[in-house]
Parts: structure tokens; sequence; C-alpha cells
């Protein structure tokens, strides 16, 4: 639920995206709240030098796994299709736990759950950011294993040819939010050749070879380079330094000498 009000998201999405106009090799994907979006959409189609940027794209950050129907309160791909968004959030950590619930009643969304958004995400055309990540670690190495079922079911049945939309965000849940430190780069690399096997030995090397996996989890202008340099990061999933224009300027600006 950030930013707070749509002034407030105007302002970030406008400063930022003035300051990336000479960015040619990094996509940024904004992704605010859905009530944002549209008018997002519009400060950026007002803006005189748009045609310059190619890159920028609206992302949701969630979607409703039915494609239509009755369901009161719930969102669609193809609505969000239909107002230009081309990126969608799926299985992010906070959703993957209470106070959301799941179609069984457990507390969070579960694999079977986002495994069907990752589905309708497709269906509608959405490039679908699946965030995976364990909660924690322990010296038995099972967050292998947990980060591996994850993966395997949220992709369950998705079709090879698809997979070159579907970006993969690895977010430890451990390294996420306010008073959380990051992975250390050497940790994401370990993560990103592991989540590369389970992809190549499930969809074929061939198929995979377009995935995105990048890396959340208290990103910064500090640790980004890290990421890219030793860790292989095809980029980021940001959270709170992309609410200082600033220091989100930094990351992308980051990622594009890299
Ligand atoms: P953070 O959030 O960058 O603030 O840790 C990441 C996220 O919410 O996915």
């Amino acid at each position: 639920m950030n930013p707070e009000g749509g002034k407030e998201a105007e302002r970030l999405f406008s400063s930022v995206v003035k300051s990336i106009s000479d960015v040619k090799n990094t996509e940024v994907i904004f992704c605010p709240p859905f009530v944002y979006l549209d008018k997002l959409k519009k400060v950026y189609l007002g803006q005189s030098h748009t045609s310059e940027i190619k890159k920028v794209g609206l992302g949701a950050q969630n979607l409703f796994f039915e494609d239509s129907g009755a369901y009161t309160g719930e969102i669609s791909g193809e609505m969000l299709y239909d107002i230009g968004v081309r990126y969608v959030i799926v299985g992010h950590s906070e959703r993957r736990n209470p106070p959301f619930s799941s179609l069984g009643g457990a507390g969070g969304e579960s694999n079977l759950e986002i495994n069907k958004k990752m589905k309708s995400a497709l269906k509608a055309r959405l490039r679908p950011i699946l965030c995976v990540g364990e909660k924690e670690r322990d010296e038995n190495h099972k967050y292998l294993n947990f980060v591996k079922t994850q993966i395997v079911e949220c992709l369950d049945g998705i079709p090879k040819d698809s997979m070159r939309e579907v970006i993969i965000a690895y977010e430890p849940v451990w390294a996420i939010g306010k008073g959380a430190v990051p992975a250390n780069p050497l940790e994401f690399q370990e993560m990103n050749i592991f989540i590369k096997k389970i992809l190549s030995d499930k969809f074929g090397a061939k198929n995979i070879s377009k995935v995105r996996i990048i890396y959340g989890g208290s990103v910064d202008a500090k640790n980004a380079e890290e990421f890219l340099k030793i860790g292989q990061a095809d980029g980021f999933l940001v959270g709170r330094a992309s609410l200082d224009a600033k220091k989100f300027e930094k990351i992308i600006k980051t990622t594009e000498s890299e």
C-alpha cells in the first residue's frame, strides 16, 4: 500500500521517468497499487520525451486467477492488460502469508493458487514476475528444497514456449523489509545457478535462456552493483528504495552501467 496517496505516486513516477531519459538498456517497470496504474499511464503518455524512453512499463502487484465472472472485488489479468499494464507480480512473500488467506483456507496464498495466477497472467499476455524465497536458512540446506518446490509447483503446466515471458524474483523473506539485511551477492549467485538448473531440468535449457532471474530484498544503491557483478542478477525487485526517487534512480543507473 505504498506510496501513500495518488499525488505522491505521480510525483515519484514523474521524477524517476524524467531522470532516466538517457537510459537505454535497462527496463524499468513500475508496479504501484492498482488504483494508481491508470493515472501513471496518463502521466507517462503526457510527458514530451516519452517517445525516447521505450523501456518504461507498468506492472500490477497482484491479479485474480479467474479471467471473468462473479468475483466481487477482484481484478483480472485482462482488465489489467486493457489499461496498458504488461507485467504483474505473482506470489509476493507478503501475499504468501497471513493476513491473506488461500484457497484451502490456510494462511497466505499457496503454490497452487499462485500457479493458477501464473496461468491466468500469461493467458492475458502479462509477463508474470514470480516471487520465490525461503523464510529462513538452515545448515542442512533444506531451504534449497523449499525454493525448488515453490518453483516447480508454481510453474506446473506452464507451456515451455511461455517461459520466455516469465521473470523469477528470488526474494529471501528474511531479507525483505525494514530492519532486514540483504542477502550476500554470493548467496544470490548460488540461488541463481540453482534456479536455472531447476528451470532447465523442467523446461529444457533452450526454452529458459530468456528467463530473467532478479534479486529482491533490501536492494539499495550501494549493494546493487555487487548483485549484478558477483551475483549475475538480471535485475531487481526494489521495495523501500523505490519510494525515494533519488535512491531508485541510482539503482537504475547502476544497472544501466553494468
Ligand atoms: P525491500 O522490499 O526492498 O523494501 O526489502 C522488497 C519487496 O517488498 O519485495
